[in-house]
């Protein structure tokens, strides 16, 4: 009877075991080949690093060279970065994604050239997936998108790193078998929570349509001095593959150096392509079809959520997830500051949209509760600061949240400006905007460029 029941139970477990693996299955993940166990590569012996042998070319495959490389988090910015690319060698089974990727400190770089030495704690070996880019404009091709995340990192530290796929690594010969790779690229990982350091961060959105200008600004964009790039939405004007891929084709001079961290916009209207193509963190206290919808991290002093506004259904999904999240940020010693972003403006005096009504009855009494720092969002292509505000009500600084509205950023698009009973400053989006975070302990300043990165539009410090 006894052992009844020890099988009863078994096979039980089983079951709910195999069902919730199968939820996870949401991507079409064809193969998960694994990652490097907990391999610490701080913990690496010298005798196991080998100085490698240079191919004639890194290139063995022109269909394997690696496009729309981008890099988030999923887990801990301070020892882990995710890097995602395609190719056009689709074989999900065949393709092994690498990332090899050394500590800045062990290569040598001669006459310009970057030597990164090999050893197998330094390569990274993740898992491709296969969609279809059905959208509204019947486009049906098939996709591989290959993902590896990276462990194991030391936290603000500099790494070189080349993304792509060999065969092997001989270390007889010391040399690469059939090496498909990137040429080297610099990534510098984030701060431990509780890090004291001061920190930037860039914030914008709404880049929809602004293809032609953010190509011709790409220069100095990409040497925007921040740690990491925070977006809210509308990155394509509809979000078709066509589309995503010239948008990753442009961005690619940033995206090989810095995180960048997006949530979904309602132009972003082939959602799955959205989510596709960007790994973000799995959250607890949300439903399976949720996961990175509504996602949150913490990076030195600062606690960063990013919220899924686009409609009634993925706001209230997101309730039980924020409230557990803010409760467990706020108790948190380590964290000073509370940001949000989220496409939609919560609170706006613009004309053309207004204030995100589904926001304000459900986030805003949890966001007001927690006391958090900083909201951010776009939708409404303009500028708008609010005064702190608490129960509807404008309030002190410091006794309420503080929400603004900075956009677009290079797109065409813009809007007038509006005024409000919220309203501290506003200003129509003819110029662009985008936002730069300078975060101290006890110092949060945000500034407001217009979109040539130089005109200054509004500043501000919060201070505790
Ligand atoms: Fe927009
Ligand atoms: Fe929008």
């Amino acid at each position: 009877m006894k052992l009844l029941r020890i099988s009863i139970i078994s096979i039980s477990l089983f079951i709910v075991y195999f069902i919730v693996n199968c939820e996870f299955s949401d991507k079409k993940i064809i193969e998960d080949v694994g990652n490097n166990s907990t391999t610490d590569i701080q913990q690496i012996q010298e005798s196991e690093i080998v100085d490698v042998n240079e191919p004639t070319s890194w290139t063995t495959d022109p269909k394997k060279n690696v496009k729309y490389l981008h890099i988030t988090w999923q887990n801990d910015p301070a020892t882990t970065l995710t890097f995602q690319w395609q190719s056009d060698f689709i074989n999900v089974t065949k393709y092994k994604p690498k990332v090899w990727i050394v500590k800045s400190s062990l290569v040598k770089v001669e006459g310009g050239k970057v030597f990164m030495p090999y050893a197998k704690q330094f390569s990274y070996t993740g898992e491709g997936f296969l969609y279809v880019t059905h959208d509204v404009h019947g486009n049906n091709e098939k996709r591989a998108q290959y993902t590896v995340e990276v462990f194991g990192l030391e936290e603000d530290t500099e790494y070189y790193y080349r993304v792509g796929t060999f065969d092997d690594f001989d270390f007889s010969t010391k040399s690469f078998i059939n090496p498909d790779f990137t040429e080297p690229k610099k990534i510098k990982t984030g701060l431990k929570v509780g890090n004291k350091k001061p920190f930037t961060v860039f914030s914008g959105g709404d880049s929809q349509s602004g293809i032609t200008k953010l190509k011709s600004n790409m220069d100095w964009i990409k040497n925007i001095s921040v740690d990491f790039w925070i977006f809210y939405g509308d990155l394509n004007e509809v979000g078709t593959q066509p589309e995503w891929d010239a948008y990753f084709d442009v961005m690619q001079p940033l995206f090989f150096n810095k995180v960048f961290m997006p949530v979904q916009g309602n132009h972003e209207t082939v959602a799955e392509l959205f989510y596709y193509q960007f790994a973000l963190p799995k959250m607890p206290n949300l439903d399976e079809s949720y996961k990175e919808h509504h996602w949150s991290f913490d990076y030195g002093v600062a606690h960063f959520v990013g919220l899924n506004s686009t409609t009634d259904a993925t706001v209230k999904a997101a309730n039980a997830f924020l409230e557990a999240d803010l409760q467990k940020a706020r108790s948190n010693k380590d964290i000073q500051w509370i940001i949000v972003m989220m496409h939609h403006p919560v609170y706006s005096a613009c004309s053309t949209h207004g204030s995100t009504q589904r926001v304000i009855d459900n986030w805003v009494p949890i966001f007001e509760k927690y006391n958090v720092d900083l909201v951010l969002g776009g939708h409404d292509h303009n500028y708008e600061r609010t005064y702190p505000i608490k129960n509807n009500t404008k309030v002190g600084v410091g006794e309420g949240v503080q929400y603004v509205v900075c956009s677009p950023f290079m797109s065409p698009k813009w809007y007038s400006a509006g005024k409000d009973w919220w309203t501290y400053k506003s200003k129509d989006g003819s110029d662009g905007c985008f936002g730069i975070i300078d975060i101290k302990p006890n110092e949060l300043t945000y500034t407001a460029y217009a979109e040539d990165g130089v005109v200054v539009i509004d500043t501000f410090t919060l201070k505790k």
